[in-house]
């Protein structure tokens, strides 16, 4: 075998240094991928503006609603930015809506189960009440947004207005 000329183990340094660069780049490029994913998953929701959409609910449809005290998270997309709210029905022709995103760092609060006055976040377990939207601590800088509601117990017909 032929000794190499200089020019020849210049090339091969040359790309030798070439390719770990690139494959320290390309993993440098992997690892912000990861991490950019995993961030994206624990992503905040920012709170949504009132948007003036309105939706009709027909609450014979969703059986949490057909008793005082239930309750369900729902999202209306794309109504409300897609983002989902909590129904409550606290009596016979009244409910409540209020968003499902906590005030603290965007969460989806959980709905509240056995008639609970509360509804819980359940990242740093700030209790929003039912009648409200108040934060219990001072863990939650503001309380939940709440929405318009007109409810016709005629046609069993809940209108929201975002
Ligand atoms: S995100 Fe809800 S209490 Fe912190």
């Amino acid at each position: 075998m032929d000794t190499p000329s200089p020019r020849q183990v210049n090339r091969r340094a040359f790309l030798d240094v070439s390719l770990r660069s690139a494959g320290i780049g390309l993993c440098g490029l992997a690892l912000t991928a990861i991490v950019s994913s995993c961030e994206s998953d624990d992503r905040i929701v920012a709170p949504s503006p009132s948007t003036g959409d309105k939706v009709d609910v027909d609450v014979t449809t969703i059986p949490e609603l057909n008793t005082v005290g239930g309750a369900v998270r729902k999202a209306f997309v794309p109504n409300n930015n897609s983002q989902p709210v909590i129904i409550i029905r606290t009596g016979e022709e009244t409910f409540a809506v209020f968003s499902a995103v906590c005030t603290h760092q965007g969460t989806l609060i959980n709905v509240p189960t056995n008639g609970s006055d509360r509804m819980i976040c359940p990242r740093h377990e700030e209790e929003f009440l039912v009648s409200t939207g108040e934060p219990q601590t001072d863990t939650a800088p503001t309380p939940l947004q709440r929405y318009t509601t007109a409810y016709n117990p005629t046609t069993h017909i809940l209108r929201i207005t975002f």
